[in-house]
């Protein structure tokens, strides 16, 4: 690693953690540029996750993996950084990838990212594995795949691997050579040596409009009985109130042919609807549970007040996934639960064509549920983050004439503005569940059916909640937890 020296490292630390907008309980990096969640697994029982790191940032780039593990999936401990670009086939780092249990051994199958004199990228799937669960020994005979199969381009990377029917295949993000975004399966008995089987699925293939010139960080699982492709299109045009993110992330839902590596699929669904989420991993934990970890922020966005000190990006919390009706629901995992402190409560207020503000509910770090219900009313909604006068506000609302949730950052402080719409069928209630955390806030919508994951950066003094309706009365039960 690079060396810097003590003070320069103490004066780091005085600005990075002086920082308001340091996040309470999410996912950071400690110094630096966090990336894709990567090697997300429970092994022996402990939740390890890992991410891509560049603890340069601003001024260098270089990518780690930086390691973290839990036994709750809340509280996590720091470990040393388990992968550093150290060979000739990861020069221009270790990009991303995953974590499988190789008869016992932590393995992590991952991208090295090379750079070469020509300025040209070369790409090489590479293993790594642990004895300990901390200290990484890199495969002598790396990589083990050094070639991009013809047709397809050198962006070529972000391998995820899973056991199947005693074999481990490896799904892997690439571009043809017309510049069309592809996942690609592999097949191994040993995590050595791998075959090409074929494409699962592509931009322009099987009736998918043209979904973008390059597909990365794929995910594919079973999930309630269906096979999901998860992965994030770049080049996808705005469509409406969907892919207005610079990259998108979302899924095809089907049935997977081992035997030919092709997914047949319906249509590609958004699978979060706020500004900021990419790259998400997921995993199936000891319990059988699917989890979900994202990253809250998008490539080549680096607009955040928080990057003069020295730091950027975070996390999602972790998240457990189910289908209902033919879609993933996303909902924070139980665990979450741990976090809650001083409940507050309020049932059936009415809000009649007025705004107003509720004892003990206000803050920059709580948990937020509030189911509405109401027979006439055009609008209503929660105003978060609000200074006394309401310059500075975060506003979530439903529109009953347009069944639209709508998220408007335009005034939430700092850097970012913009809105996000989704259309939302149930038409006489609407259950909210939100979390905030100093400059994040993620939202679930109706038990987990949308999500929407975004960055705002307010003032701290912004702390007022409000609630509001126009056009008629609406009924909520609200509870409040501060975190
Ligand atoms: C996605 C991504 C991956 C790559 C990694 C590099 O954000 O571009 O495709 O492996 O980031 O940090």
């Amino acid at each position: 690693m690079t060396k810097i020296s003590i003070k320069t490292s103490r004066e780091l630390n005085e600005k990075v953690n002086g920082d308001y907008y340091r996040l309470k309980y999410h996912l950071m990096p400690s110094v630096g540029f966090l990336n894709d969640p990567n090697g997300f697994i429970q092994f022996n029982g402990e939740y390890h996750l890992f991410y891509q790191f560049n603890p340069l940032y601003p001024k260098d780039k270089m990518v780690y993996w930086a390691h973290v593990k839990s036994s709750d999936l809340i509280h996590w401990s720091m470990l040393s950084p388990a992968l550093c670009p150290s060979e000739w086939y990861e020069t221009h780092g270790c990009y991303s990838g995953s974590a499988v249990n190789n008869n016992g051994k932590l393995t992590l199958i991952y991208t090295g990212n090379v750079k070469n004199e020509l300025g040209k990228r070369e790409t090489y799937q590479c293993i790594a594995q642990s004895i300990d669960c901390e200290h990484f020994v890199k495969y002598k005979n790396n990589p083990v795949i050094s070639n991009v199969p013809k047709g397809y381009t050198t962006h070529f990377r972000d391998p995820k691997v899973w056991k199947y029917d005693g074999l481990w295949y490896m799904a892997i993000g690439t571009q043809t050579e017309k510049e069309e975004g592809v996942v690609l399966l592999y097949r191994s008995e040993d995590l050595l040596a791998w075959n090409k089987i074929g494409e699962v699925a592509g931009a322009n293939i099987n009736g998918l409009d043209y979904l973008g010139y390059m597909w990365e960080c794929p995910n594919l699982f079973n999930l309630d009985g269906k096979d999901i492709l998860l992965f994030c299109p770049q080049g996808v045009e705005p469509k409406g109130d969907l892919y207005n993110n610079r990259y998108q992330c979302g899924y095809l839902l089907g049935k997977l042919d081992y035997k030919t590596g092709k997914l047949a699929y319906g249509d590609f669904i958004e699978l979060d609807r706020g500004f900021e989420f990419y790259a998400p991993q997921v995993t199936q934990d000891e319990k059988g549970r699917l989890l979900l970890v994202g990253w809250m922020g998008i490539p080549e966005e680096e607009d955040s007040p928080t990057v003069k000190n020295n730091w950027l990006h975070c996390l999602t919390i972790i998240r457990e996934l189910h289908i209902k009706n033919n879609k993933i629901y996303q909902n924070p995992v139980e665990e979450i639960k741990l976090l809650r402190t001083n409940e507050t409560r309020y049932d059936n207020v009415l809000i009649n064509n007025e705004q107003i503000k509720l004892d003990n509910i206000y803050g920059d770090c709580f948990e937020l549920i509030c189911d509405f219900s109401w027979e006439n009313v055009l609008e209503f909604g929660i105003k978060l983050r609000c200074d006394d006068k309401e310059n500075e506000k975060t506003l979530l609302y439903y529109n009953t004439e347009e069944k639209k949730i709508i998220l408007d950052r335009c005034k939430s402080g700092l850097s970012k503005t913009g809105v996000r719409k989704c259309e939302i069928e149930k038409c006489k209630k609407l259950s909210i569940r939100l979390f905030m955390d100093k400059s994040s806030v993620e939202i679930f919508i109706n038990k987990g059916e949308e999500t929407f994951s975004s960055r705002i950066y307010p003032k701290k003094e912004s702390k007022n909640i409000f609630f509001y309706a126009k056009g008629g009365i609406v009924n909520v039960n609200i509870k409040h937890w501060n975190i």
